[in-house]
């Protein structure tokens, strides 16, 4: 049939989309498979429909595109799509609702506090360090690629990365930092790939970090033992399951100075560029970015 790749879209990560879209793009028209971009951004969706697409490979990163919205304007075209439905995509979107879930299910993440833009009181900044342990992260809610994030040891910086977080969602997650390495678990149709271990030069794993320059190294097999690495991969299938999330999807991690790992977020439709870890975990299980693709596009018929 004729396939759709979603790519670009108006989210902060529009950019991160292009570069996913048409490498996934590439990779199916070299296998023959009647494949088309299709930006959101620049025609209504409706085109699916009178363009006649039997499917949709959705490469859009961040809101409007990963978020649960899309996935349900499709539903209502009768449109089948790749990874997860608007229940697990909308929770995974939010980092903060993600966070919850884990918590009540017992599953593993670092303790936090929650920043909501109209009832914030900077006054409580200091108190929040002191709870959190002095060195903290903060997230806006609902972005990827770490756009809006910032790594805070003070009362006064974390003000000033709250009211910086606070321009791109109304939520803002502020997390203990777990010092320790950084792990990421690719979920595709079920099983789980080989983690990967990211070691960066920068104050934290951020966009530079990930996307434009070339300084981050990345392990894979990552040298976690057999049982770490047993342990990691059960917690991203609970994970992942704990978010009603589907078909595919990557769950990111941070390992203490103890070895126990800390769930920071699920993605449900990660970066698909040439730096991207998903196509790395895959490439080190023998599955190469063709078969990948492929795989991931056969998610649009469960
Ligand atoms: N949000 C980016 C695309 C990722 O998770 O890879
Ligand atoms: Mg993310």
């Amino acid at each position: 049939g004729k396939v759709a790749v979603m790519l670009g879209g108006n989210s902060a990560e529009r950019e991160v989309s292009l570069s996913s879209g048409h490498a996934v793009l590439n990779a199916l028209l070299t296998q023959n498979i009647d494949a088309h971009a299709f930006d959101p951004a620049e025609r209504p969706l409706t085109d699916l429909l009178s363009e006649k697409f039997d499917r949709v490979l959705i490469m859009l990163h961040g809101r409007g595109g990963e978020d649960g919205s899309l996935q349900g304007a499709l539903q209502q075209l009768n449109i089948p799509y790749t990874g997860s439905g608007v229940l697990g995509s909308a929770l995974a979107m939010d980092k903060v609702h993600t966070k919850q879930i884990w918590q009540c299910l017992g599953l593993p993440t670092a303790k936090y506090k929650i920043a909501e833009k109209r009832h914030f009181d900077v006054g409580s900044c200091g108190a929040i360090m002191h709870e959190l342990g002095n060195i903290v992260m903060v997230k806006p809610a609902r972005e990827g690629s770490s756009i809006g994030m910032a790594k805070v040891t003070s009362a006064k910086q974390l003000e000033t990365a709250v009211a910086k977080a606070f321009e791109y969602d109304r939520h803002v997650l502020i997390e203990q930092f777990i010092d320790g390495a950084e792990y990421t678990v690719a979920v595709l149709n079920g099983r789980v790939l080989p983690s990967i271990r990211m070691s960066t030069p920068h104050v934290f794993y951020d966009y530079s970090a990930k996307y434009q320059d070339n300084t981050t190294e990345y392990f894979c097999p990552s040298g976690l033992s057999d049982e770490r690495e047993q342990r990691i991969a059960a917690l991203s299938l609970q994970a992942f399951d704990a978010l009603s999330c589907s078909g595919w999807g990557r769950l990111d991690f941070m390992q203490d100075k103890h070895g126990e790992f800390y769930l920071l977020e699920a993605n449900t439709v990660p970066g698909m560029t040439e730096k991207s870890l998903v196509p790395k975990a895959a490439k080190a299980a023998g599955i190469s970015f063709a078969e990948l693709v492929v795989s991931i596009l056969a998610t649009s018929l469960e």
